[in-house]
């Protein structure tokens, strides 16, 4: 039965992280996958999440079958944290969250929710975009097209590109938005575009639908958070994937939710149902241990300040690393500009550099990139960045 099947290739981003896992050099600098590491090159375990574990292991709770949708405690913190705690939506019943396999599994529950509703749309991702976007919503079943969004020339957003594009789009029209921290060029829209963004969804009747994967590794959890409040504010429908992965270190543990605004409250009750069936026939209900980590961190006054100090401790260190990068180029004689990474938002830098220039980093070096020239800044570190930065600039040199 398998003699016809052929061999897949490798993932663009975790297949590059095989390839770094069996490369045997000790200088090897994996700059591939959108991962945090402290300056020790450790993925950190978070004090707050490691506090709120201990109590957890303590209480020895039973491991009975979570709802459909992910406990409440879960989903309200959720949204707290994406609308706002006073959100108008979330006090008259227009917001419905389920817990997701990461953001990447509430993606997946959103696309497949959405076949169901519109099975004729298009979905349309930024040109470019997180590899897996095409590859998830074509999985889905649907044709998956572009909107114009990154300007080479500018190493900003082209703004007026995407906005016509928008405006040309049929009704129904699927709208995947970056919500903060473009991945992967770091470019983020303004708060202005963001409007004027809102409201060609209103205008054409498009599904706007918000990845949030990096709250807080741009500004901060509210300043981040600002597409998705101008939506709220819109009165539109719309869909948030969102993931703790990043923000609460908690990759492994696949922490994401799926939140949708609806109409009304009456309306919520029927997506949810309609959502809850996605989930039963995929995965049942979702794991227990990292939603409940979460939802103490967060319903802890103590815990949550713990947590946004050690957030934006990450923020500043991904920021440092951006700036120490742009000097040790500079320094290594590199003539060519690079302050364009310190203005980049998030954990990426989409460089310039060139497939075969990423190729030659992996091969001479063990400086593992994706090969669009995304990199990880948050992988970088006071041991390794003149390693890298002196990898990139013979690159350059050629
Ligand atoms: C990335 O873009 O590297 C991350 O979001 C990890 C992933 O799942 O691809």
């Amino acid at each position: 039965i398998f003699a016809a099947v052929e061999m897949a290739p490798r993932d663009p981003i975790l297949g590059l992280t095989e390839s770094f896992n069996a490369d045997t050099r000790p200088t090897k600098v994996n700059l591939g996958v959108g991962v945090y590491y402290d300056d020790n090159g450790k993925i950190p375990l978070l004090a707050a999440v490691k506090a709120a574990e201990k109590a957890r292991l303590e209480a020895a709770p039973p491991r009975g079958y979570q709802p459909i949708e992910g406990p409440a405690t879960y989903t309200q913190a959720v949204q707290n944290l994406l609308f706002g705690a006073g959100s108008d939506l979330i006090a008259a019943g227009r917001v419905v969250t389920a817990q997701g396999i990461g953001g990447t599994g509430a993606l997946r529950i959103g696309a497949d929710f959405l076949k169901r509703l519109n099975p004729g749309a298009t979905v349309y991702i930024s040109d470019p975009s997180w590899e897996n976007h095409r590859a998830l919503f074509e999985a889905a079943g649907f044709p998956v097209e572009t909107y114009p969004y990154y300007d080479a020339a500018t190493r900003g957003v082209d703004f007026a590109g995407m906005k016509a594009k928008l405006l040309s789009l049929p009704a129904g029209s699927v709208i995947l938005l970056h919500a903060c921290c473009h991945n992967p060029t770091g470019a983020d829209l303004s708060d202005a575009q963001w409007e004027e963004v809102v409201a060609a969804c209103r205008e054409k009747g498009l599904v706007p639908f918000l990845d949030m994967a990096y709250q807080g590794f741009a500004d901060g959890i509210d300043q981040d958070a600002v597409a998705v409040r101008l939506f709220s504010a819109s009165g539109l429908q719309f869909f948030v994937s969102s993931s703790f992965s990043k923000s609460f270190s908690l990759y492994g543990e696949r922490v994401g939710a799926l939140s949708i605004v609806t109409a009304s409250k009456e309306e919520s009750s029927r997506v949810l149902s309609q959502v809850k069936r996605v989930i039963r026939t995929n995965y049942s209900n979702p794991q227990i241990h990292g939603a409940a980590i979460v939802a103490t961190v967060l319903s802890s006054p103590e815990l949550r300040a713990q947590w946004e100090s050690e957030l934006a401790g990450m923020r500043d260190r991904i920021r440092a690393m951006r700036t120490g990068l742009v000097e040790k180029l500079a320094a290594k004689g590199v003539a060519q500009d690079f302050s364009f990474v310190v203005k980049q938002r998030g954990m990426f830098s989409y460089t310039g550099l060139s497939a075969d220039q990423v190729a030659v980093l992996q091969k001479d070096f063990g400086i593992y990139a994706v090969s669009t020239g995304r990199i990880c800044l948050a992988a970088l570190n006071a041991k390794n960045i003149d390693y890298v930065a002196d990898g990139i600039a013979q690159v350059l040199k050629g």
